[in-house]
């Protein structure tokens, strides 16, 4: 340039439309636990990670916007359409070790708790709970009926901004109560797999726990109905779901939305619900908790594309 000045060159994501496997456009409905959903702008799933370093390298150098789903379970999607490329992780590997499994990001938490216990591994029963992926389980440090992620995990296998594969122990993860680094401030990682302790005891004692974590979860959450999980979470010392009921506001209906009858901190799509009957749902359960009690419930799920409305 004349003036020795370089211009900024626009970042290009032409590529990403050629790019092996993407589709344009997908309507994320599909992939969605909770059946909302718009549509991502450009989508992949890949049930092999080989190729996702450099995906994911080039993703940042261009700084194109990604997000990477599994079962989207915990995720309402609440934009018309996602930027960037979305990823879904559909890997599906298990590899039961002496004391440890190796278990990729797109395996669902109750099939790693079965093959486990099949196996007369102990310690991640409670996995049978968690209706997720274990990439989200590892990010969101999942738990249910007495174990969380954090009791277990040895080290997660991820895949860095740059594209450089690394290990982390759980204490780099710097889990809390349904927290971890990947939430706080690593959200551009991506969790490609994950290793846990397990145990030795008789397949048929770890089956028992395991159904008996099933049995808990069928008698006091929705299951059979389309959720997020838990909407909100426990604030300290106390229950969200306790707090929701206090308030008289089980069985309350926005739109297709409804606060589940069974537990207050279910929402339960009846069928048609959009994304904001949701967030109205949500937002109206927190103001009459605030009014109530004082108390600012804070959201377990993860809203993408909209900020619950305060
Ligand atoms: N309660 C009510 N009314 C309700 C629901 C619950 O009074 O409508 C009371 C219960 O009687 C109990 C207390 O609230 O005394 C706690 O309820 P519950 O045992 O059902 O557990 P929770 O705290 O609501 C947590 C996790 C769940 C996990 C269960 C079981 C959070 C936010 N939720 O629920 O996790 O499955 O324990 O371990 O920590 C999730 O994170 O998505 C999830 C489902």
């Amino acid at each position: 340039m004349p003036d020795g000045r370089e211009k900024p060159r626009p970042h290009s994501i032409a590529w990403l439309a050629s790019y092996p496997g993407v589709r344009e456009h997908e309507p994320l409905r599909p992939q969605s636990w909770y059946g909302i959903g718009g549509s991502a702008r450009y989508f992949i799933e890949l049930a092999d990670d080989a190729a996702l370093p450099e995906l994911v390298g080039r993703l940042n150098r261009d700084q194109v916007p990604y997000l990477v789903i599994g079962a989207a379970s915990n995720t309402l999607f609440a934009s018309d359409e996602l930027p960037g490329l979305t990823i879904k992780l559909s890997t599906a590997r298990i590899s039961i070790d002496v004391d440890a499994v190796f278990v990729s990001a797109g395996t669902l938490m109750p099939k790693l708790a079965a093959d486990t216990a099949r196996a007369g591994r102990a310690g991640l029963e409670f996995a049978a709970g968690v209706p997720g992926t274990v990439g989200g389980s590892v990010v969101g440090n999942a738990g249910a009926f007495g174990g969380e992620v954090r009791d277990r995990l040895l080290r997660a296998e991820v895949i860095d901004p740059q594209g450089r594969r690394q290990v982390m122990t759980a204490p780099e993860c710097a889990f809390a109560y349904r927290d971890s680094v990947f939430k706080q401030s690593r959200d551009r990682w991506v969790i490609t797999s994950a290793t846990f302790a397990t145990t030795s005891e008789p397949a048929a004692t770890v089956r028992a726990r395991m159904l008996e974590v099933q049995k808990h979860r069928r008698a006091t959450q929705p299951i059979e109905q389309r959720s997020l999980g838990s909407t909100f979470k426990n604030p300290p010392g106390d229950s969200a779901g306790r707090l929701i009921d206090a308030c008289g506001l089980k069985g309350l209906r926005i739109g297709g939305a409804q606060v589940s009858p069974k537990h207050a901190n279910f929402i339960v799509n009846l069928g048609g619900a959009s994304a904001d009957d949701v967030l109205a749902l949500m937002a109206e359960m927190r103001d009459r908790v605030r009014e109530r009690f004082g108390i600012e419930l804070e959201p377990e799920i993860r809203v993408i594309g909209q900020a619950p409305r305060a």
